[in-house]
C-alpha cells in the first residue's frame, strides 16, 4: 500500500477521470463547476482516460482536462495523480479500484460498487487497507446530493415525520421500451452483473437506507425480462439481465419498503419517485421535479393538513448557498458538482467520505439478496449486515456503526453522449 503521495498543500491534487461517455462527461461538468461555486482544495484536471485516442483527446479538450490517455494502468503510476475518478462501466470498477488504491490514490467510483459481491468484497478490503495510510474511497450515489433529498434526510434525522412505517422507492425509465432497441454492455450479464436492479435499483435502495438512516435486514423479490432477444452485432441475442424488478424490504428498525424499478415503463423517463410515511409525518419527492419536496406535517389540525410544496432553493438548504438566489433552480447535474465538493473536502480534511465503499457494500448484498429470493420464487431471504469502519480504519459492528448518509448530512449543513440511450 503507497502512501498519498503529495499533501494537498504542497501542490493542488492531480485528478484523473476513466470514462468519457455518459458519466465521463456528467463527471467531467462537476469537475469543471465545483470551485466556481464552492471553497474546496486546489485541483487540476490532468487526465481523462478513455479507449479510443483520437474521441478521448476530442473530450479532454471540451471537457476541460489537460490530457488525454488511453491506458489507465500508466495513468496509475504517475506522481501528479493523486485522485481517480471512475466513470467506466461496472465490470471494469474492482480493477481499476483496487489497483488506484493500492497505488495511493483517492478514488471516487461510479454506482453500482461493482458487478459482484466477491467483487464488492474485494473492494472493500482494499478500502479498509487504504484508509488506514489515509487514502479515501466513496461511491457516487449522487442523488444524496440533491438539496431535496438531503434536506429529506435532514426531517427525517430530526424527527419531523416521527418514526417511519413505510416507504415506497419507484424509479421508472423507458429507454428500452422498443424491443429493437440493440443490446449494449447494460444488457449483458457478465458486463452489467444484472439489469435494471443493479442499474437503477441501487440507487431506490441507497435512498431508501440513506433516508432512514437504517439498513435492510431481509427482502422478498421479482426479477422480470420482457424482451428476451434483442439485436446485436451478430444477429439476435439473448438478453441475460432483467428489465424490471420489485421488492419488499424489511428494515432493522421495524419500517417496511417496497421498491419497484423498470427501464420498460412506456412514458417514464427518469422518475425516481420517493415516499416515506411516519407516524408524525410524510415527504414526497420526484426526480423529475427535482426542487420539489413535498412535506405534510401530521401534528397540526387534520382540518389543514395537506402536503406543502417546498421549494428547496433557500439558501439555507443543502448546498443551496453555493449556488443562485432563491428560486433560481437547480437541475440533476447539480448533484454530481456537490459530490465532487464533498469528496474534494474529504480529502483535504482527513475524513472518511460517504458513502463508502462498505456503503456500497451493503446495497450489493440487498441487491444480491433480491436476486437470489427471486430465484426462490420471492421466498424472504436475509441481507448479511455489512460492518460499517469507523474514522481511522477499524471495523465497527453494524449496531454501534454511523449510519447510512450521516457525515454527508454534516458536510450539506455547513455550507449524453454515449452512443446508446440514456442511463443512470
Ligand atoms: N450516478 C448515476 O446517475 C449514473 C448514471 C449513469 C451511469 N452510471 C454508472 O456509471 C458507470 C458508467 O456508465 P456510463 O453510462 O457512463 O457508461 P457509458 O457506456 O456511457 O461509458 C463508459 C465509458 O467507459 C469507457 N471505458 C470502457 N472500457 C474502458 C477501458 N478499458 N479503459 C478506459 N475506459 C474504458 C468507455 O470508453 C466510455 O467512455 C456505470 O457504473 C453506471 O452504472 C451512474
Amino acid at each position: 500500500m503507497t502512501s498519498p503521495q503529495t499533501p494537498a498543500s504542497a501542490r493542488p491534487l492531480g485528478v484523473a477521470a476513466i470514462g468519457y461517455a455518459f458519466m465521463g462527461q456528467a463527471h467531467s461538468h462537476a469537475w469543471r463547476t465545483v470551485a466556481n461555486h464552492f471553497d474546496v482544495p486546489a485541483f487540476e484536471q490532468k487526465v481523462l482516460v478513455g479507449r479510443h485516442g483520437e474521441a478521448v483527446a476530442a473530450a479532454a479538450q471540451k471537457y476541460g482536462w489537460s490530457e488525454s490517455a488511453t491506458d489507465w494502468r500508466a495513468v496509475l503510476e504517475r506522481d501528479d495523480i493523486d485522485i481517480v475518478d471512475i466513470c467506466a462501466p461496472g465490470w471494469l470498477h474492482a480493477e481499476i479500484a483496487t489497483a488506484a488504491l493500492a497505488a495511493g490514490k483517492h478514488v471516487l467510483v461510479e454506482k453500482p460498487l461493482a458487478n459482484s459481491l466477491a467483487e464488492s468484497q474485494k473492494m472493500v478490503r482494499a478500502a479498509q487497507a487504504a484508509r488506514t495510510a489515509g487514502v479515501r474511497s466513496m461511491v457516487g450515489f449522487n442523488y444524496r446530493r440533491l438539496p431535496a433529498l438531503a434536506l429529506a434526510r435532514q426531517l427525517i434525522a430530526e424527527g419531523r415525520l416521527g418514526s417511519i412505517r413505510q416507504v415506497r422507492a419507484s424509479y421508472l425509465q423507458d429507454w428500452l421500451v422498443d424491443g429493437e432497441s440493440p443490446m449494449t454492455w447494460r444488457l449483458r450479464k457478465e458486463t452489467a452483473g444484472s439489469g435494471a436492479l443493479g442499474d437503477i435499483a441501487s440507487h431506490a435502495v441507497d435512498q431508501v437506507q440513506f433516508l432512514l438512516g437504517d439498513t435492510v435486514t431481509s427482502v422478498s423479490g421479482t426479477l422480470h425480462t420482457f424482451v428476451t432477444e434483442r439485436p446485436g452485432p451478430g444477429g439476435p441475442e439473448a438478453v441475460t439481465v432483467d428489465d424490471a424488478a420489485w421488492a419488499t424490504l424489511s428494515l432493522a428498525g421495524g419500517a417496511v419498503a417496497s421498491v419497484d424499478v423498470s427501464r420498460v415503463a412506456l412514458g417514464q423517463k427518469n422518475a425516481l419517485r420517493l415516499e416515506v410515511y411516519g407516524t408524525t409525518g410524510s415527504i414526497t419527492f420526484n426526480l423529475e421535479s427535482p426542487n420539489e419536496l413535498y412535506f405534510l406535517d401530521g401534528t397540526e389540525p387534520v382540518e389543514l393538513q395537506g402536503f406543502r410544496r417546498i421549494l428547496v432553493t433557500e439558501p439555507g438548504h443543502p448546498y443551496v448557498s453555493g449556488w443562485w438566489p432563491q428560486g433560481h433552480v437547480l437541475g440533476w447535474e447539480h448533484s454530481f458538482t456537490h459530490q465532487i465538493r464533498d469528496f474534494l473536502l474529504a480529502v483535504a480534511g482527513g475524513t472518511d467520505p460517504s458513502p463508502s465503499f462498505e456503503e456500497g457494500l451493503g446495497v450489493q448484498r440487498v441487491l444480491a439478496a433480491i436476486e437470489a429470493s427471486a430465484a426462490a420464487g420471492g421466498a424472504t431471504t436475509l441481507v448479511e449486515p455489512v460492518p460499517v469502519a469507523e474514522p481511522g480504519g477499524r471495523a465497527a459492528s453494524p449496531a454501534s456503526a454511523s449510519r447510512p448518509g450521516s457525515a454527508l448530512v454534516e458536510a450539506a449543513e455547513t455550507d449524453s453522449h454515449s452512443s446508446i440511450p440514456s442511463r443512470s
